[in-house]
C-alpha cells in the first residue's frame, strides 16, 4: 500500500509539477549593483558575468570569475536585488593569496556551510593581460549565514599540475568530501578533500583531458547511488564514477571505475543539477532536459523547456527549499568571443515552481525540524551521517519503487 502510493506520487509529481512558468526573478544589465561602492579594484562592469549560484536561506550566493580584468568581486551574496562582496571586499583583492583570486564554482551543504573553488589563477580570458598564476588554488569553507571561514586549504602542487584547468564543484555529504575536476592537459583528473581528514588526493583520468580553449567540467555527486555524474561543457558524453573509488586506498587511476552513460542529446551543456529524486537536470543552449539517473542506464533524458529563447546560455542551475528552480543566464558566448563584452542586458535570473529541491537544502530542512541542523561545524561529520542517510534512504526507496514501477 505505502509502495502504490509512494509510485501515484511520483507519477503525480513528474513531469507536471515542473510546469510553471519560466519568470524572471531578476535582471541585471549590468552587475554593477552594489559592488562599486565595496570593491577595492578597479572595475569593469561588462567583464562581470554572474556564473554559478547558490540559493540558502532566501539569499542568492553568486560566483563571479575573474576570467578578465575588472572584478571587483568574485563571490557575492545578495541584499535584495543588490550584490554585496561576501563574506567582504577585503577577502577579495586579486594578488593577495589570503583572499578569494577568481571563484570558478561554489556548494552549498546541509550544515550551511558554502564551499568555494578559488582557482588562483586570474584573467585567462584577457586578451590585454597575460593569465596570473601567482596565488595557488585551494578550496574555502564558509559559514554561509556569517561569512566566517570554516576552512581554507590551499592545494598542494602534487594535486595540480602547471596548466591544471580546475572547474567543477560537488559535495559528498555523507562524508563532507569535495569533489573538483582538473580538465588541464598535463594530469587531467579529480581532486577530493575531505573536511574531516583534511588532506587532498588526486585521482586520473586522462578522458577529462579536453582540447585547446575554453570548457569547464559540470559534475555532481548522487547520494541516491553515490555516484558522481560528470561531463564537461564541450564534451558529447555523460559519465559517471563512484564515490566510493575516491576512498579506496590504492587507487590512483579511476579510468576502469568510469561508465560511459552515453551521448548527450546537444553539443554544449553549460550546467548541471540533480534533485532529491534522482533526476539529473542538464541545461543546454536554449532547453533544460531532465534525466532519471535511477531509471533507463543511458543518458535518455526528458525535455523540459524547448525552444525557449531566453535560456542563452544557462551558467548554473540551483534548488531554493521552497521547490523552485532557479537559472541563472547570460550573454556567455558572447562574452567568449572576446570583444567589448556584453553590453545589452546581460545577466538574468529566471524560476519556475518544480516542486523539488536538492538533497543538500531537504536534508537542512529535516536536521532544522529534528533540532539537530546548526550545531558547530567541528564534528560536523558526525552529524551529517544520521540524517543525511536517513533521508536518502527514503528517497531510494521511494525511487526503487517508481522505477520498478514504470519499467
Ligand atoms: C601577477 O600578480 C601579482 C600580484 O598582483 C603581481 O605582482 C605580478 O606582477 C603579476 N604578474 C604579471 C605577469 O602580471
Ligand atoms: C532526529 O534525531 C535523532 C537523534 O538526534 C535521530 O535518532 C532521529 O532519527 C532523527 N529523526 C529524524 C526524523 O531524522
Ligand atoms: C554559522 O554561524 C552561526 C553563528 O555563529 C552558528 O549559529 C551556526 O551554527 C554556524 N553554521 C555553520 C555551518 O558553521
Amino acid at each position: 500500500m505505502i509502495a502504490r502510493l509512494l509510485t501515484v506520487s511520483a507519477a503525480l509529481c513528474w513531469p507536471g509539477a515542473c510546469s510553471g512558468d519560466l519568470n524572471v526573478a531578476y535582471q541585471w544589465d549590468r552587475l554593477d549593483l552594489a559592488l562599486r561602492d565595496d570593491g577595492p579594484a578597479a572595475y569593469v562592469p561588462e567583464n562581470n558575468v554572474a556564473h554559478r549560484l547558490r540559493v540558502w536561506d532566501g539569499a542568492l550566493y553568486v560566483a563571479v570569475p575573474r576570467f578578465r580584468r575588472g572584478v571587483p568581486a568574485t563571490l557575492c551574496r545578495s541584499d535584495g536585488d543588490r550584490l554585496h562582496a561576501f563574506p567582504s571586499a577585503g577577502l577579495q583583492t586579486p594578488g593577495n593569496c589570503v583572499a578569494l583570486q577568481n571563484v570558478k564554482d561554489i556548494e552549498i551543504d546541509h550544515l550551511g556551510q558554502l564551499w568555494v573553488l578559488d582557482t588562483g589563477v586570474v584573467y585567462e580570458l584577457d586578451a590585454a593581460a597575460a593569465a596570473n598564476r601567482t596565488c595557488d588554488p585551494k578550496l574555502v569553507v564558509l559559514n554561509a549565514t556569517t561569512g566566517a571561514i570554516v576552512r581554507s586549504a590551499v592545494m598542494p602542487p602534487a594535486v595540480y599540475a602547471g596548466r591544471a584547468v580546475l572547474s567543477g564543484l560537488s559535495v559528498d555529504l555523507t562524508t563532507l568530501t569535495a569533489v573538483v575536476a582538473d580538465i588541464g592537459p598535463d594530469d587531467p583528473g579529480f581532486i577530493v578533500y575531505n573536511l574531516a581528514v583534511g588532506v587532498y588526493r588526486k585521482f586520473r583520468y586522462s578522458k577529462l583531458h579536453t582540447a585547446a580553449g575554453y570548457d569547464e567540467a559540470l559534475l555532481t555527486v548522487s547520494p541516491v547511488d553515490r555516484m558522481v555524474y560528470f561531463t564537461t561543457v564541450r564534451s558529447d558524453r555523460m559519465y559517471a564514477v563512484p564515490v566510493s573509488v575516491f576512498a579506496a586506498p590504492l587507487v590512483n587511476d579511476v579510468g576502469r571505475h568510469v561508465n560511459d552513460q552515453g551521448r548527450k542529446t546537444d553539443a554544449a551543456s553549460t550546467a548541471m543539477a540533480m534533485d532529491t529524486t534522482g533526476r539529473l537536470y542538464v541545461a543546454y543552449a536554449r532547453k533544460v532536459v531532465a534525466w532519471n539517473t535511477l531509471g533507463a542506464a543511458a543518458f535518455d533524458a526528458a525535455e523540459l523547456f524547448v525552444q525557449e529563447v531566453r535560456l542563452e546560455w544557462v551558467s548554473s542551475m540551483a534548488f531554493d527549499a521552497r521547490g523552485y528552480l532557479w537559472m541563472i543566464t547570460s550573454p556567455f558566448a558572447q562574452f567568449l568571443a572576446g570583444g567589448p563584452g556584453p553590453r545589452r542586458p546581460g545577466v538574468k535570473l529566471f524560476k519556475r515552481y518544480c516542486g523539488t529541491t536538492s538533497f543538500a537544502l531537504q536534508a537542512a530542512a529535516a536536521g532544522r525540524a529534528n533540532g539537530t541542523a546548526t550545531a558547530g561545524t567541528r564534528n560536523a561529520a558526525a552529524i551529517a551521517g544520521p540524517s543525511v542517510s536517513a533521508m536518502v534512504a527514503l528517497a531510494a526507496a521511494s525511487l526503487a519503487v517508481w522505477s520498478r514501477d514504470t519499467a
